[in-house]
């Protein structure tokens, strides 16, 4: 049994159904200044948030471009079911380009990625 962590890129067939609610959507600027925060928002769905099916979990991951190991997880989130709402906003600072992925947790569909490039100027 792999590993899986779904894209909507790669699903098909049941995944591929599921990928639209709950592939990670990011808002972040394309082109940011050095050490200086920018604003990055997170959303999975519209998805339920009940007990019996909710996203209880969403990590943020930077890829840092000429870093010998990536990522650098830099938010990890636990939602809890009927009380919120899996919507998520950060202040984020990088010092280099690289690439934001977000990994979004359904307690009945798995593990979702969608990945976002940060470009600093
Ligand atoms: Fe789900």
């Amino acid at each position: 049994m792999e590993f899986e962590i779904y894209s909507g890129e790669k699903a098909t067939g049941i995944i591929a159904s599921k990928a639209k609610t709950h592939q990670p959507v990011i808002e972040a600027p394309e082109k940011v200044k050095a050490g200086e925060p920018f604003e990055v928002k997170v959303r999975v769905g519209p998805h339920p948030s009940t007990k019996e099916h909710y996203i209880g979990k969403i990590e943020v991951y930077y890829s840092e471009a000429g870093r010998d190991f990536n990522p650098i997880l830099i938010a990890s989130i636990s939602l809890a079911p009927e009380y919120t709402e899996p919507v998520v906003s950060l202040r984020v600072r990088v010092e280099k380009s690289g690439v934001i992925h977000v990994i979004s947790y359904c307690n009945l569909h798995g593990l979702w990625i969608s990945g976002r490039e940060i470009r600093v100027e």
